[in-house]
């Protein structure tokens, strides 16, 4: 063999596959697969990012200073300790790449979001999984799976595509349990569906971390209920001395100058905010209740998504499922790579969306498979 050979564990990467976003001879299609807001993005941000058509020639403010400032206000946090990145993804592989290398092991839960293990492989370090109970982040699973080699911990929370989530004194107690030196991440990506009482986006965790460790980090998007995911926008809160590492590693212009605007846009756009978190408090229970009525189990979710599992039969398993809700212009996810060979994962859309899809699974567990 000759040519040049990439660095140990990139050829076992399994790449990335985002969800489906359309179906040979289907003009429109209902995308459930990627989780985005069913409202679409504020139209505040949309005029925004049109606006920047106009100024294309120049870099962007390579700190995104103007939009950490604008963060940093709408959720009354220091605008130093914020970085932001090409959506969190972004922030989730500097993080690994400056905090674990050839060696290390990067933890996370059985089903934890997909990212994780690629971004372990990208800087040589072994992915390692702790097991879950009902579905759900287990603290103690995952402090009886740290060994001296852990350099990181993620817990996405909520999880992705489970759509469980860990209380506020669950998250403070793994951290009490991990060491100094590992760093917890917590990605909230769909903090802002959550309404539960004892739920923390761990933000008060990463302010309890600064000077007593300066090891936790929260992670933060604009694809999910802002619904700007064609931007690539996202954004970490960190101790001061893992912001200023984060800042070192970044490419120098990571997020472009129309996402930046469009993201300052809607996060001045509350109404449309609590608008789209209304929407999914009505039709996230209303679909649950949908799927449980045609016998199908929907696990229970704090995110803007639901996990559905199917029956081994023949004819009803998730995979005749998914084909029989393509055969209707339905595209949901599925979701045997993160272990559930079982299981689609829906994203709540828009009131006729849950209804079409609802109407789909009763009509596919109804029909008597030929
Ligand atoms: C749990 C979780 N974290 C992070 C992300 C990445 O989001 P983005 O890179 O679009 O900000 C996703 C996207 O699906 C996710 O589900």
């Amino acid at each position: 063999m000759s040519g040049p050979a990439p660095r140990p564990g990139i050829l076992d990467i399994a790449p990335y596959v985002g969800g489906k976003a359309a179906l040979p001879g289907v003009e429109r299609v209902i995308k459930l697969s990627s989780n985005e807001s069913a409202l679409g993005p504020s139209p505040r941000a949309v005029a925004a990012y049109e606006a920047a058509a106009g100024e294309l020639r120049d870099y962007p403010d390579g700190g995104s200073d103007d939009l950490r400032k604008a963060i940093g206000k709408r959720y009354g946090l220091d605008p130093e300790r914020i970085i932001c990145g090409n959506g969190s993804d972004e922030i989730i592989t500097l993080l690994t790449r400056a905090y674990a290398g050839p060696g290390d092991e990067v933890l996370y839960c059985e089903h934890g979001f997909a990212m994780y293990p690629i971004s372990a492989r990208t800087v040589g370090a072994e992915p390692v999984t702790a097991g879950e109970t009902n579905l759900a982040t287990d603290v103690d699973k995952l402090l009886a799976a740290v060994t001296p080699r852990t350099r990181i911990v993620f817990v996405a929370n909520p999880n992705n595509p489970t759509g469980s989530y860990v209380s506020g004194d669950e998250l403070a107690r793994l951290r009490a349990g991990l060491a100094e030196h590992i760093l917890l991440v917590i990605d909230a990506a769909y903090a802002e569906f959550v309404s539960k009482n004892d739920y923390s986006d761990g933000q008060t965790l990463v302010d309890a971390s600064v000077g007593a460790g300066d090891n936790v980090v929260m992670t933060r998007t604009f694809s999910k209920i802002f619904a700007l995911a064609a931007l690539r926008l996202g954004w970490g809160y960190c101790p001061q001395p893992v912001a200023d590492v984060l800042q070192r590693l970044r490419n120098p212009f990571n997020v472009t100058r129309p996402a930046q605007l469009a993201g300052i846009a809607a996060l001045d756009d509350v109404a449309h905010l609590d608008a789209a978190r209304e929407h999914n408090d009505i039709w996230l229970p209303w679909f649950r209740e949908a799927v449980a009525e045609t016998g199908l189990t929907a696990h229970p979710s704090v995110g803007n998504f639901v996990l559905v599992r199917f029956p081994e039969e023949a004819g009803k398993t998730a995979e005749a499922a998914n084909a029989f809700l393509n055969a209707r212009g339905i595209i949901p996810r599925m979701v045997a790579n993160y272990g559930l060979p079982d299981c689609l994962r829906i994203t709540i859309g828009t009131e006729a969306e849950m209804r079409a899809t609802a109407l789909a699974l009763k009509d596919f567990m109804t029909e008597t498979s030929s």
